[in-house]
C-alpha cells in the first residue's frame, strides 16, 4: 500500500494542532529538520518535534538535513521521532560515488539510530547516484530519493531523479523487500504516479496537502485510492 507522508514545513505554525488534525488519515508526518550548515535554510529541532509528539500517535518521519547526523540522533529519538533518516553527503563528503564501499561512518550512523531503538533511514542529493547508498539497503528500514534539492519546500519536481527511484527500488527487492522507499519534493497527483511507476511506496507531500482545504480528501487522491 502506498504511505503519504505530509510535510509539515508546509503546515500553519500558528495552528499546528489543527494542521496535525486536518491530515488525521495520513500514514506518517514527514517533520524537515534543516541547520542553515548542510542546507542553506534553517527549519526547526526539537522543542516542535517534543510538541508534534505530545498530540499524535503517528509514525514521525524525521529527515535531518543537517552537518554530524550522528551527534543528534540520540536527541531526536528522546524528542518523540520514530524513523531518523539522514543524508550521506553529511558522514561522506568526498567518498567516491564512482566506485563506492560501505562506509563504517555511515553504518555507526544507522546503528546509532538502530540503539536507539528508532527505524533508520537513508536519503540522497538529485547529483548522488544510486550506488551511493546501495551499499547499505541491507540493514537500512528507508531509503528516500530527494527529488528536489533539499532545502526549500514549494519546488518543481525533477524527473531526472525517477530513473534513481527504479534503480534502487530493483536493489532493495534483491536485498531487502521489507525496507521502504520514499520520495521528497514537489510531489502532486501527476508526480506521485510517476513516482509510483518507478517503485515508490511512500510519498512525501508539503504544499500540495496543506495548500487545500480538504487534506483528507487530497491524501486519499495522492494514494491513489480514488
Ligand atoms: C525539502 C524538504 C521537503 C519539503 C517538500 O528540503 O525535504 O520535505 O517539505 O515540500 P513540497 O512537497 O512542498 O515540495
Ligand atoms: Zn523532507
Amino acid at each position: 500500500m502506498i504511505k503519504i507522508s505530509p510535510s509539515i514545513l508546509a503546515a500553519d505554525f500558528t495552528k499546528l494542532g489543527n494542521e496535525i488534525e486536518s491530515i488525521a488519515n495520513a500514514d506518517y508526518i514527514h517533520f524537515d529538520v534543516m541547520d542553515g550548515v548542510f542546507v542553506r535554510n534553517i527549519s526547526f529541532g526539537f522543542p516542535v518535534l517534543e510538541s508534534v509528539r505530545a498530540i499524535t500517535d503517528k509514525t514521525l518521519d524525521v529527515h535531518l538535513m543537517i552537518q554530524s547526523p550522528s551527534q543528534y540522533a540520540a536527541k531526536f529519538a528522546a524528542a518523540g521521532a520514530d524513523i531518523i533518516t539522514f543524508h550521506i553527503e553529511a558522514e561522506e563528503p568526498d567518498v567516491s560515488w564512482l566506485n563506492p564501499v560501505a562506509s563504517d561512518r555511515v553504518r555507526n550512523t544507522i546503528d546509532t539510530i538502530h540503539s536507539c531503538g528508532k527505524k533508520a533511514g537513508l536519503t540522497l542529493r538529485p547529483s548522488t547516484p544510486a550506488a551511493a547508498v546501495i551499499p547499505y539497503i541491507d540493514r537500512l528500514d528507508l531509503v528516500l530519493v530527494m527529488t528536489v534539492e533539499p532545502g526549500y519546500g514549494g519546488q518543481e519536481f525533477l524527473p531526472r531523479t525517477l530513473s534513481k527511484v527504479s534503480e534502487i527500488r530493483a536493489a532493495i527487492d534483491r536485498v531487502n523487500p521489507k525496507c521502504e522507499l520514499e520520495v521528497d519534493g514537489g510531489i502532486n497527483i501527476e508526480t506521485a504516479k510517476l513516482c509510483v511507476s518507478a517503485g515508490a511506496n511512500v510519498l512525501v507531500a508539503g504544499i500540495d496537502v496543506f495548500s487545500v482545504p480538504d487534506r483528507a480528501a487530497h491524501i486519499e487522491e495522492l494514494r491513489g485510492s480514488v
